[in-house]
């Protein structure tokens, strides 16, 4: 039986073939132009990239020349790409670059972690990238491949799924050849192992990609898991007179639904006896609450309870007006109506 290469041959031999080698920060691969780029590409395609670190490379050469510049005009530069205090703390490394370490971008892991801005993951970077040494990365694109290749199940955001990630990646990342494993891992995740669109029959990795042979590529990386929408409640109160009009009030013009025309909300912990009396309503018969309503907005979800109300109005205290109005359920349906009120009118007709 010929055995599978393994996962960082597979991944060598696509990036000799279909690897980016001709990116601006690939010309001259110092630790100082890793470190530009890497941090340009936090969040930022690299097409979008490209024209900034050129200039950026024009106006800076070196660490030195940044660490000098006023942070205006490096925030200048940054202009467009957003996420500014990616610009604050690279000048601010820089100056500690030159004060620390004599203009020399340091080698170790952990001294490079300790400088502005730079996380372990763009930290393994410029080890691998800048200055020919080993570690393992984990960026978005890192993550996708490897939850996809290992079927990490999670939220990569929480930390028993991230340390699953980094354990793979450390296990991966072969002693020879490791810049060219970094960029081609990076490649592959932006070019083929994409979030959307993954092109699994060109990737060396599916004969054994446990998503892919799962059928649940769209499964990984795992989602976010949404947070529980806020619940709030309320109860609308559905006066109908003798002859079947029904009470409606204009809702005031800011907040929910507002200037639509509702039934009469009760305030909170207001009863409905309380509500009638206030209003020189009275009952002609029993009050009957009906079956919750539940409407979903953009933050929040309402549960609504109605209770339907026959009721008398000699004595009413309610003015006809512009605010509210007793109507027929025709007359009604042509007002403007938030969609639950438009439902439990709909279902008075028989
Ligand atoms: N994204 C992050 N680092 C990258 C690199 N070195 N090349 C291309 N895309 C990247």
């Amino acid at each position: 039986m010929t055995q599978i290469p393994t996962f960082s041959d597979r991944l060598l031999d696509w990036f000799d073939e279909h690897g980016r080698k001709t990116l601006p920060w690939q010309e001259e691969k110092t630790p100082y132009c890793v470190w530009v780029s890497e941090i340009m590409l936090q969040q930022t395609q690299v097409s979008t990239v490209i024209p900034y670190y050129t200039r950026f490379m024009t106006e800076f050469p070196t660490v030195s020349d940044l660490a000098k510049a006023p942070l205006d005009q490096v925030l200048s530069l940054w202009t467009g790409l957003g996420y500014y205090a990616r610009a604050r703390n690279m000048h601010k490394a820089a100056q500690i670059v030159m004060g620390t370490y004599s203009g020399k971008f340091p080698s170790a892991l952990e001294a490079l972690e300790a400088l502005p801005g730079i996380g372990r993951s763009t930290a393994g970077a410029i080890v691998t990238l800048g200055h020919e040494g080993w570690a393992p990365i984990l960026d978005g694109n890192v993550k996708r491949v490897l939850a996809r290749y290992h079927a990490i199940d999670g939220w990569p955001g929480k930390s028993d799924v991230v340390s699953q990630l980094w354990a793979v990646s450390e296990d991966h990342t072969p002693r020879e050849r490791t810049a060219d494993y970094t960029q081609g891992i990076m490649d592959l995740g932006a070019t083929l192992c994409t979030q959307r669109n993954p092109r699994c029959v060109d990737c060396p990795m599916n004969i054994d990609c446990q998503a892919h042979i799962q059928d649940r590529v769209s499964d990984f990386p795992g989602k976010k898991p949404k947070k529980a929408m806020p619940q709030r409640s309320t109860v609308f109160v559905q006066c109908v007179d003798a002859h079947g009009l029904i009470l409606l009030e204009k809702r005031a013009p800011a907040g929910i639904w507002g200037g639509l025309w509702s039934f009469p909300e009760l305030s909170e912990d207001e009863s409905l006896a309380h509500w009638l009396a206030t209003h020189g309503l009275t009952l002609r018969d029993d009050a009957e609450t009906q079956p919750r309503h539940s409407h979903t907005f953009s933050h929040f979800k309402l549960e609504i309870t109605l209770i339907r109300c026959p009721v008398d109005v000699t004595n009413s205290r309610i003015a006809d007006g512009q605010q509210c109005g007793w109507f027929t359920l025709h007359n009604a349906l042509s007002l403007g109506l938030p969609a639950p009120v438009l439902k439990m009118l709909n279902s008075l007709i028989d």
